[in-house]
């Protein structure tokens, strides 16, 4: 799908399919009293018989007289007026593109983009559009056969409209930038939805330099044997029961002068997690596929930030293995040497994200980062307390966390924050070790972040625990089925406010 920006009267510009904005209760605008009166009132008839009152989600197809130069005209509901914001042009965008898919349409235009949102510029509005629209057609379509390609088939082009000719300039730099961050977040997508049979941590470290090649930045693959020697004891553990052999990917890119300090991203890479020795339930085992969405993340927001040349230094890195029982799995009660050298009792083998975090934490450390940032689908008990609408954020910075939080609300992946206290220590402490990795059911999402923090010492520190955002049981306005390739867009906000920071 080609997306482009005009300046046209959105009555005077040929169409497949004119997208068009209604308020809730608010049909006074003065684009939709002309349309009702060029199609003698059906929209106002529309409204009457109860059929669209332009609350968010409604939608309504018009097919105006053949004179009109689009052929058909979908009306959006974006729900109340003082309630829409850049998020809800977002989901407005993707619930009516997500309508299109599979119409073989040619052109599409989208009038979205001039309805007006306080405190949100054209640019913002337009990036928000496109963001929404592109994200709503992805499809994971790797494995379906011509027939079923034939429901996905997308409209051509997309215009989007702005009202004056002097608009376009900056309209076509926020539809690039939308393109490049969406191209970022599709890449997670796949990297997430792609079957475990095929995702092995090699196969995850070949995608990583793919992305790498076309986004230009540098990745390193770091095997099992360098690990054996360096002595990445915790990361190895787990990787024992899998006869796939595990790595560490690391990236970077170098946008910023030569002596600054890089930021650090770390994503958690299992490819699949069934549990170990401490084997999970079968029920909804094959979503563990996703069990690597941070490493997805991590690796996307690289491509994006390469794509979009960033005037920054960032370094990614993903421990990449595969958690499965075998004759040569960890068991419980097994006592691991970290990177660190920290000693940790395994009690449960199914608790292995922070194992091989607390590796790469302490790794990350020999690029001297200014501040590190870990992305992972770490535990249960996140998704218990937050379900699928935010992620957690914990840290040992507040200010990072706050401007981390502000990102989310820009962006629409939104962040709640649990406590990080020290009180929660003595739950991850060991009789035997340094550290236990579980600290029992209370608190689990916390204790999980307690375990880490020792690792991260001396850094400034946030982790992200994106167990629920990860991936959807159910599609949403600009999201189908499957990886979200949550992260991306929130680190790459945050980024963007580090180098062109606004109040
Ligand atoms: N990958 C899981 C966490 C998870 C659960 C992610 C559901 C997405 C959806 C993680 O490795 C795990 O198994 N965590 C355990 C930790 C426990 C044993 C302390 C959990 O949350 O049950
Ligand atoms: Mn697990
Ligand atoms: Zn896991």
């Amino acid at each position: 799908m080609e997306l482009k920006a005009r300046a046209k009267d959105p009555f005077k510009v040929k169409a497949s399919c004119l997208i068009l904005g209604a308020w809730e209760k608010g049909f006074s605008t003065p684009l939709l009293s002309r349309l009702d009166q060029t199609m003698q009132g059906a929209i106002r008839r529309a409204v009457r018989s109860g059929e669209f009152s332009g609350k968010k989600g409604e939608m309504l197809i018009l097919h105006p007289s053949p004179e009109f130069p689009a052929q058909k005209i979908l009306l959006v509901g974006v729900g109340p007026r003082n309630q829409f914001d850049l998020e809800q042009l977002r989901q407005a965008a993707g619930r009516a593109l997500g309508a299109l898919v599979g119409q073989h349409l040619s052109q599409v235009v989208c009038a979205l983009p001039l309805l007006a949102i306080p405190q949100a510029g054209l640019a913002e509005r337009i990036q928000a559009t496109a963001e929404g629209s592109l994200l709503a057609t992805y499809r994971f379509t790797r494995y379906q056969s011509r027939k079923t390609l034939q429901e996905t088939l997308l409209p051509k082009g997309l215009t989007l409209l702005v009202e004056r000719p002097k608009d376009l300039e900056q309209a076509d730099q926020a539809i690039s930038t939308a393109t490049r961050i969406c191209r970022a977040v599709s890449l997670a997508r796949d990297l997430v939805n792609e079957p475990g049979n095929v995702k092995s941590p090699e196969w995850l470290a070949d995608q990583a330099r793919a992305a790498a090649a076309e986004g230009e930045f540098n990745c390193t693959v770091i095997d099992r044997q360098s690990l054996v020697r360096d002595g990445f004891g915790a990361l190895l553990g787990v990787a024992q029961g899998s006869e796939r052999e595990p790595c560490l990917i690391l990236l970077e890119h170098l946008g910023g002068p030569a002596d600054a300090a890089p930021v650090a991203l770390v994503g958690k890479g299992v490819v699949f997690d069934a549990g170990g020795i401490s084997l999970k339930p079968a029920e909804k085992m094959d979503e563990m596929k996703m069990d690597m969405a941070g490493g997805a993340a991590v690796i996307g927001t690289l491509l994006a930030a390469a794509l979009l040349k960033l005037p920054i230094n960032l370094v990614g890195v993903i421990p990449a293995v595969e958690n499965l029982p075998s004759g040569s799995a960890i068991r419980p009660g097994d006592i691991l040497t970290s990177l660190s050298g920290k000693t940790i009792e395994v009690l449960n083998t199914d608790a292995e994200g922070r194992l091989i975090l607390a590796d790469a934490l302490t790794y990350v450390k020999r690029f001297a980062p200014s501040l590190v940032i870990d992305l992972a689908t770490l535990t249960g008990a996140c998704v218990i307390a937050l379900g699928q609408h935010a992620s957690a954020v914990l840290g040992n910075d507040q200010s990072l966390v706050r401007q981390l939080i502000k990102a989310g609300e820009s962006c629409g992946e939104r962040l709640w924050q649990l406590p990080l206290w020290d009180e929660y220590d003595q739950q991850v402490k060991s009789e035997v070790a340094d550290l236990k990795n579980t600290g029992g059911r209370p608190a689990g999402t916390i204790t999980a972040a307690a375990f880490l923090k020792p690792f991260a010492e001396g850094t400034r520190w946030a982790h992200i625990d994106i167990a629920g955002t990860a991936w959807r049981d159910k599609p949403a306005p600009y999201a189908t089925k499957g990886g979200t390739g949550v992260g991306v867009r929130l680190l790459l906000a945050y980024l963007q406010s580090l180098s062109c920071p606004r109040s």
